[in-house]
């Protein structure tokens, strides 16, 4: 049994390995979730507008529709207001990220 300490020494940065990877999804989402959070403000929560509101809601729309629309306020082939110049504001992987998000929302 003089193997044993090696083997637990081992496990203890498997595990420690395993703990960090999850941190940095973690992390990364709770980064998605306050990107998005930076669109409540018009779209409403998730991306639900109120009814009413003048600007679109976003929730549940199909995720390669919202990536083609960030895209084209990004590089100005759609016209817009304001979402041209927030746009300008994210990388393209950041808008793919945003559409996920929004896609997942109900
Ligand atoms: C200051 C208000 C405001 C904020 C903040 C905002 N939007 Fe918009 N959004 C608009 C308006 C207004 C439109 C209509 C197009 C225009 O005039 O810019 C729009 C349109 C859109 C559309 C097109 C919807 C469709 O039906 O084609 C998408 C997608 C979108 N926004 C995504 C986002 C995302 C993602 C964020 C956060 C990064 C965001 N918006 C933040 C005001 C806003």
């Amino acid at each position: 049994m003089r193997h044993l300490p090696h083997l637990a020494s081992l496990t203890v940065t498997v595990v420690l390995a395993l703990a960090g990877a999850a941190q940095a999804q973690t992390s990364e989402a709770l980064n998605l979730r306050s990107l998005a959070a930076s669109c409540a403000q018009c779209h409403g929560t998730d991306g639900r507008s109120a009814p009413g509101s003048s600007v679109p809601p976003i929730a549940g729309m199909p995720r390669d529709y919202l990536a083609a629309q960030l895209k084209a306020f990004k590089a100005g082939t759609r016209p817009s207001t304001v979402m041209g110049q927030l746009a300008k504001g994210f990388s393209d992987a950041q808008l793919e990220q945003l559409a996920d998000y929004f896609n997942r929302q109900r």
